[in-house]
């Protein structure tokens, strides 16, 4: 038996799709701002894997479930809602109705909690607009439940169709293709329609509402945001097209149609959300120079890795993740060269440096594939399976025998698992299938790889050439002597003549040596004005050099970012 009535195929779920599986979704509902509710109901297609099955099991948390009725029948179901295991919710049984069917309908009447962990209800004091509230979405991992009653596994994918009715004044969009025109209602209320014909798992259900303005940025892109930022999100995300067209000569062809962009309000807690058709992306990353636009790139690759090939579970998370860094360097390689893509690779093993000395080098959340039983994905989320995912990865492509082998390899796995979820064997047994007579391949250990705490067991060598600027600087700074005296070495072309990338790289490289002195901080300041830089990852580590050095001035320039935006990149570490 799984713990307290988990699903055996997915610890963070109490689904058992091997019994009963939803394939479709349709969405009927109304966006209630003054209730800060959501509510109507939900009609699920779900097939019996066996014809003596009697129940469905669905995931939900904090929902009010009015009543569940056979779609078309109309036959009232019982059901139950089991007890509320924290952060996964409760288990919810639906006795089907007695047919020799094997595919139903169903359809469940209710509304969300005005706590609904998956939402976030904004006062219109919380916009850049200040007129009109705006809600937002975000379900991944496991807060789909919270939005509606589902089967919230990635080892299962719905198609979806939604009709959402709003205050006219408000635009409302989904992870999904728009249906028509919105039309006026009887009532006053305007309705959306929405429909996403490619199965997805749930967790990319999503939607937003809100005082919404477009500019057209490409042949199928669009970005959305509050009218404040949308003149410098176009211009933050000109080359959007440029790397859509990229990845898919890596990847294959974007099954999607449109990829628009939707910058949300400071207070979402990402830098980006994979949402199919319309990625989510933090305000944070509007630096004003395109420099931040890697984001974009990472995203863009979770439209095949993550998007296509997903995780089963997300034990396996490094699936997506893992793959969609090695996905947006490959994107970087192609748009500025393979010495670009290793730049960016010395930086995130530097972050995963970073996430195993805090969570401890034998955390077993540092194993690239954890033991989620009785955790929860979102306290196990950290950089390793991102990095130690990438490692692997381009580990792989070395021994593999070098990009021209690995990425022909890389375009065969997603043809041969898009639209399935798989785990980490599926992968492996695909890499040796493809691979049969690599003999350096069969050398890989994976029990250490998958399963062992810490850094990886081997460590690429990258190209540092665009990083040594970056090193001479941190040591020229190291080692000046600013209370001898003498005139200052440094002057503002030190950093003018870098990119953004390595000024970044250049502070990382600071944070990891003792602290600066307040006077060596002081004349940095002068020198190279950080206190006024746009670029938020730069701003992020010059105020923790500022805290690290116990500079009290920055404490409260860091008191000050921390609350004007809720990137949990950038606040978790600044409050530690
Ligand atoms: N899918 C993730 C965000 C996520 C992960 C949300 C787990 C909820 C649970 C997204 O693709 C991502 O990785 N975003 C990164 C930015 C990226 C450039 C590494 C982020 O938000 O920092
Ligand atoms: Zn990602």
């Amino acid at each position: 038996m799984a713990a307290q009535g988990l699903s055996p195929g997915d610890p963070s779920s109490f689904a058992r799709p091997d019994e009963a599986e939803v394939s479709s979704v349709s969405l009927y509902l109304d966006v209630d701002f003054e209730r800060k509710v959501l509510c109507g109901k939900v009609d699920l297609t779900v097939d019996k894997k066996k014809a003596e099955v009697t129940h469905v099991l669905l995931d939900s948390k904090d929902l009010n479930i009015i009543k569940v009725t056979g779609h078309g029948s109309g036959q009232v179901l019982e059901f139950s809602v089991g007890e509320n295991i924290s952060t996964l919710g409760s288990k919810l049984e639906i006795k089907l109705p007695s047919t020799t069917e094997m595919r139903l309908m169903l359809s469940i009447l209710y509304e969300t909690d005005v706590n609904s962990s998956a939402l976030q209800w904004l006062p219109p004091e919380q916009t850049a607009g200040c007129k009109h509230p705006y809600l937002f979405s975000q379900c991944q991992a496991v807060h789909c439940r919270a939005m509606f009653p589902c089967q919230d596994t990635p080892s299962v994918k719905v198609t979806y169709t939604a009709e959402i009715t709003a205050p006219p004044e408000l635009t409302v969009l989904m992870s999904a293709r728009r249906v028509g025109i919105p039309t006026i209602m009887p009532g006053g209320l305007k309705l959306h329609k929405f429909e996403q014909p490619v199965p997805i798992p749930v967790y990319l259900v999503s939607i937003v509402v809100g005082h919404l303005e477009s500019l057209k940025i490409g042949p199928r892109s669009h970005v959305w945001s509050e009218k404040q930022y949308v003149e410098k999100a176009a211009y933050e995300f000109a080359e959007t097209e440029q790397m859509l067209l990229a990845a898919e000569s890596i990847c294959g062809e974007y099954v999607w149609g449109v990829y628009d962009l939707l910058v949300l309000p400071p207070s979402f807690p990402f830098g980006g959300m994979e949402n199919p058709c319309l990625t989510f992306v933090t305000p944070t990353v509007l630096a004003g120079d395109r420099s931040l636009a890697d984001v974009v790139a990472h995203e863009i690759s979770h439209s095949w890795t993550g998007n296509l090939v997903t995780n089963r579970n997300f034990e396996h998370f490094w699936l997506n993740e893992g793959f969609t860094v090695f996905v947006e360097r490959k994107i970087l390689a192609k748009l500025y060269g393979e010495k670009a893509r290793h730049f960016s690779a010395i930086g995130g093993l530097k972050d995963l440096k970073d996430a195993i000395s805090a969570l401890g080098e034998n955390s077993p959340l540092t194993c690239l594939v954890p033991d989620l039983r009785g955790i929860s994905p979102e306290d196990a989320f950290s950089t390793v399976p991102y990095e130690k995912g990438h490692t692997l990865l381009f580990h792989l492509e070395e021994l593999a025998g070098g990009p021209e082998v690995f990425d022909p390899f890389l375009k065969a796995y997603i043809t041969k698992f898009k639209y399935k979820s798989i785990d980490t064997d599926d992968f492996k047994k695909f890499l040796y299938e493809y691979f049969p007579n690599n003999s350096l391949l069969k050398e890989v250990d994976w029990k250490e790889w998958l399963f062992k705490p810490g850094m990886p067991p081997v460590i690429p060598k990258y190209d540092t050439s665009l990083q040594e600027v970056c090193t001479g600087l941190c040591i020229k700074w190291m080692e000046w002597d600013a209370v001898a005296g003498g005139p200052c070495p440094f002057k503002p072309d030190d950093i003018n003549n870098m990119s953004s990338g390595q000024v970044r790289e250049f502070l990382a490289q600071l944070l990891e040596e003792n602290p600066l002195s307040v006077t060596k901080l002081q004349t940095m300041e002068n020198t190279y004005k950080l206190n006024s830089m746009g670029n938020s990852e730069i701003y992020f580590r010059w105020l923790r050099l500022g805290i690290k050095g116990r500079w009290k001035e920055q404490v409260d320039r860091a008191l000050e970012f921390v609350v004007a935006q809720g990137r949990m990149k950038f606040v978790r570490p600044l409050y530690r």
